[in-house]
């Protein structure tokens, strides 16, 4: 049976190859995208959403979500990462189709009550929207299989600072909403989408191997820019593969490791964006983590089966 996702993202370089990763693997069915702001504006990611599934042959509905975070000052797009278009300043053809007149949150609202208990949400950026549906219906956190998310570091130092993991920081206050709300959680953060990387020569061999689409072509000319960043800022050749691990993780989970840990983000301060986890169960004097649901953190992955299970997917 293909599980039914919900991607909500902020397109993003990343955020592409997990959304092109989905729609070609048949163990999804991606129901729709839900656009949030992050790396680039909201509008912006809109359309990159768009662009993303006119490029993929699939029709998919696109909702537009929020355009600032619910409490915190915004931080302006991180354009040096993904470029001023979000893909690496390719600068591809607007897209021709057009939004849902919907808001996201009311998309994820309305699909979970289509599908209930079938719907898994994929969040890949800062975490408004989930928490916009949430607040709009309380009623959806008992009636979603899982909420799978890129973001946060339990271990592993920060992005942003070096405690906070940027779609963490970007909205702290939805982070803490969603970390909180009585839905299962899986936390894919750096703690293992800092294992894993892919080269251009990954990327190659998906544009080659991609004949009928234009997929790999797009993928691989909107890396080029994302590789120049590592390359000047880390001295890296090659990138992280943040955001399609979640993907991965909605296929094959068995290639994570994981450890149950109740996490709240601190919302103020030098800390801000920090995913904080605790033992459940453990005592503290504070009790900020008491009677908190339980998340599912990713502390471990099999890079080789990870990179193994993409390629496969992309037929390369
Ligand atoms: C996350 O931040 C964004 O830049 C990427 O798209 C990814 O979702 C990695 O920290
Ligand atoms: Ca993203």
């Amino acid at each position: 049976m293909t599980r039914k996702i919900i991607i909500d993202t902020d397109p993003g370089i990343d955020d592409a190859m997990a959304i092109f990763l989905a729609f070609n693997a048949p163990q999804l069915d991606v129901l729709a995208l839900t656009t949030t702001f992050g790396n680039v504006a909201v509008e912006l990611a809109t359309k990159n959403a768009l662009i993303l599934s006119e490029v993929a042959g699939v029709n998919v509905p696109v909702a537009q979500g929020v355009a600032v975070p619910l409490v915190a000052a915004p931080l302006p797009p991180p354009d040096f990462v993904h470029g001023s278009d979000g893909f690496g300043n390719i600068n591809w053809p607007a897209p021709k189709g057009q939004a849902d007149e919907r808001s996201a949150a009311q998309m994820i609202v309305d699909l979970v009550h289509q599908y209930p208990n079938q719907v898994t949400i994929v969040a890949l950026g800062p975490l408004g929207n989930l928490a916009k549906a949430l607040a709009l219906d309380p009623s959806i956190a008992e009636l979603v299989d899982e909420v799978i998310l890129m973001g946060g570091a339990d271990k592993e130092p920060g992005n942003v600072s070096p405690v906070a993991e940027a779609n963490i920081i970007n909205d702290p206050h939805a982070a803490d909403i969603v970390f909180t709300a009585s839905w299962q959680v899986t936390m894919v953060g750096l703690d293992v989408t800092h294992r894993v990387m892919i080269n251009d020569k990954f990327l190659d061999n998906i544009r080659q191997a991609d004949t009928d689409k234009q997929c790999g072509e797009f993928l691989y000319q909107a890396t080029q820019f994302y590789f120049n960043f590592y390359q000047q800022t880390f001295d890296i050749e090659g990138c992280y593969v943040h955001d399609a691990s979640t993907i991965v993780y909605a296929i094959a989970p068995d290639i994570f490791t994981t450890t149950p840990g109740v996490v709240r983000v601190a919302t103020e301060g030098v800390a801000i964006g920090q995913t904080i986890v605790a033992t459940p169960g453990k005592h503290y004097a504070v009790n900020f983590w008491q009677d908190k649901p339980v998340t599912n953190v990713c502390v471990g992955v099999d890079s080789e089966r990870l990179l193994s299970l993409i390629a496969t997917t992309f037929n390369a």
